[in-house]
């Protein structure tokens, strides 16, 4: 069973300056609720009950938004917009941890800093940043994801063709098909240029892993940009192992940029804030 979830959240949001200069990205809204809250919720779907974030300086917000807030719940009793709070009250009865990650060493080091969150479990990783939509009628992304895990046992990782000249933003992987919609790892580079990369198969943020990933993680070397790689430790675990890549179905918005935040705000927008269903 996946009980539990880590949110890497320790990244500066660089790109959204001067929005996050005092306020974490993962803050910033999607219509009416916080990207991370998305990102939450989702894993709630998939029947994960436990959240544990690395954070780093200046993220005290993320902590404040998913904890009780009497002051608030006080001062609007009975004006009507108390149900306005419904959705992040629904959470309230789940369990939030927070850690720190000391030094931004790469998504692999933040990982690895989650570890006395989650120990020797499997669990799922949501990098906030990338809003995921199922499709109409499908369990959450993550949800689909932890059904694979339940039948396969092995880590999974989400993926997406993507246009041929942006795979060098993503980690991108080689494998073979092992039916509709599903590989198996056979080689994954982070960050390739664009006519280096092994196929449009670009990683998605978000991963269910086997608990073996520390360990492994533990033992990675710097790698692209100098920084502990996740992609570079899945790579390790697929040789010596299995991982599993999955196309999920539904939409990914690339909220840590301007554009896709803002395709994601349009579309969120029309498709669920207009039909009241968030
Ligand atoms: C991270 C991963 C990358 C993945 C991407 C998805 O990169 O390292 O493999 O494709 O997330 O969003 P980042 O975007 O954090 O640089």
């Amino acid at each position: 069973m996946i009980k539990k979830c880590l949110f890497p959240v320790a990244g500066y949001g660089t790109r959204f300056l001067p929005a996050t200069k005092a306020m974490p990205k993962e803050m910033l809204p999607i219509v009416n609720k916080p990207l991370v809250q998305y990102g939450v919720e989702e894993a709630a779907q998939a029947g994960i009950d436990s959240f544990g974030f690395v954070t780093g300086r200046g993220k005290r917000a993320i902590a404040d938004h998913f904890d009780i807030s009497y002051e608030l719940e006080h001062s609007i009793k009975g004006s009507g917009k108390e149900e306005l709070l419904t959705s992040i009250r629904k959470l309230m009865t789940k369990s939030f941890a927070f850690t720190r990650q000391n030094e931004m060493k790469g998504l692999g080091h933040a990982i690895l800093s989650g570890y006395n969150l989650i120990g020797d479990n499997p669990f799922a990783v949501v990098l906030a940043d990338d809003l995921c939509l199922a499709d109409e009628g499908q369990d959450s992304v993550l949800g689909q994801m932890v059904k694979l895990y339940n039948q396969f046992r092995a880590t999974i990782i989400a993926i997406q063709e993507v246009p041929q000249d942006e795979v060098h933003k993503y980690g991108v992987i080689a494998g073979e098909p092992m039916k509709e919609g599903l590989y198996r790892v056979t080689d994954m580079v982070e960050k390739p240029k664009n006519e280096d990369a092994p196929s449009n198969l670009a990683i998605i943020g978000r991963y269910i892993l086997t608990p073996d990933i520390f360990d492994i993680l533990r033992e990675t070397k710097p790698g692209k940009n100098g920084e502990i790689q996740l992609t570079d430790a899945l790579l390790k675990q697929a040789q010596d192992g299995c991982v599993l890549a999955y196309k999920f179905k539904g939409k990914r918005f690339d909220c840590g940029s301007i554009d896709g935040f803002v395709d994601a705000t349009n579309h969120v927008y029309e498709n669920y804030y207009k039909k009241g269903l968030i």
